[in-house]
């Protein structure tokens, strides 16, 4: 594997170029998620994993220890410069989700995690983990329109940027189409904020309120320099008055209920 960019692997967006230079400052793998994925992906004995859109390769590193053998791909060049410096050299791409640089059934195991939903043509990513599987799952963690939905945007006044969350029935009914015969979901439950993802900044008011956290978020990266501004001042208010405090718990007790993301394991 090289992990030289080529043009046509490119992300359109390039916010993911800035979040790779301080993205690790906020962003490790969540145990909460690496059990979760661990329960499907049963024992390592050397086999193949795949981490597709894996970042700066943080779960890769976790199931590497666990005696995977991994593979990261990333389209974003700055965040493969950081997983090849954990992983260790020819197991990290610059690759996108619906062109992976790898053979029909070359890998035995693949994970994706907080990255399906910001990949527009989900369907086309789903064959591609097809094709390369073999043996299977594929488990994904990614949060849904069934699981808690997040409050963060209201302070900014702004809608959540990018595609539309996705039910899990449609998530499953994307992977039965592309060819997975089995799949089951089920919600999971923050009880750690490592990963720093937006849902997971939603269980700590401290986190959430600072910009240093959200920085390393899509989210943050769709505002303006003067919205951003107004934003974390509200998010200061309501931090000092207690509101804030409050509105996590509530969320986290929705959670509770819905989950704050979703896994899926689908076997081809
Ligand atoms: C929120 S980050 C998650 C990174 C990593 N999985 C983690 O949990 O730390 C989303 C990642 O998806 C990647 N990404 C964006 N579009 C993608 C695509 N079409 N195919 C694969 N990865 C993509 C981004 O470059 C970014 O590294």
């Amino acid at each position: 594997m090289s992990s030289r960019p080529n043009a046509a692997s490119q992300p359109r967006s390039r916010d993911y170029a800035a979040q790779a230079r301080t993205y690790d400052y906020t962003r490790g793998a969540s145990p909460t998620v690496v059990r979760a994925l661990a329960k499907h992906l049963g024992p390592a004995e050397g086999r193949l994993l795949l981490d597709v859109g894996g970042g700066t390769g943080n779960y890769a590193q976790v199931f590497q220890a666990r005696g995977f053998r991994v593979l990261v791909v990333d389209p974003e060049f700055e965040m493969i410069v950081h997983a090849a410096r954990k992983v260790g050299p020819g197991r990290s791409a610059v690759a996108d989700a619906r062109s992976l640089p790898l053979p029909d059934a070359s890998v035995d195991r693949a994970i994706l995690v907080n990255v399906l939903h910001v990949i527009e043509d989900r369907p086309a990513a789903a064959r591609e983990l097809r094709r390369v599987l073999r043996g299977g799952p594929v488990v994904i963690a990614d949060p849904t329109s069934d699981n808690a939905p997040l409050f963060v945007h209201e302070y900014f006044g702004v809608a959540p940027p990018g595609n539309p969350r996705l039910s899990s029935d449609d998530i499953e009914r994307i992977l039965r189409d592309a060819g997975f015969r089995r799949v089951v979901h089920e919600p999971f439950v923050y009880t750690d904020g490592v990963d720093g993802s937006l849902p997971a900044l939603h269980t700590d008011r401290f986190h959430l309120a600072g910009s240093a956290y959200l920085r390393n978020t899509s989210f943050w990266h769709h505002l303006d320099e003067e919205t951003r501004r107004k934003g974390l001042e509200a998010l200061a208010h309501d931090l000092r008055s207690g509101a804030l405090e409050r509105r996590v718990r509530e969320n986290f007790e929705l959670a509770v209920e819905r989950g704050h993301g979703t896994v899926f394991a689908a076997w081809p």
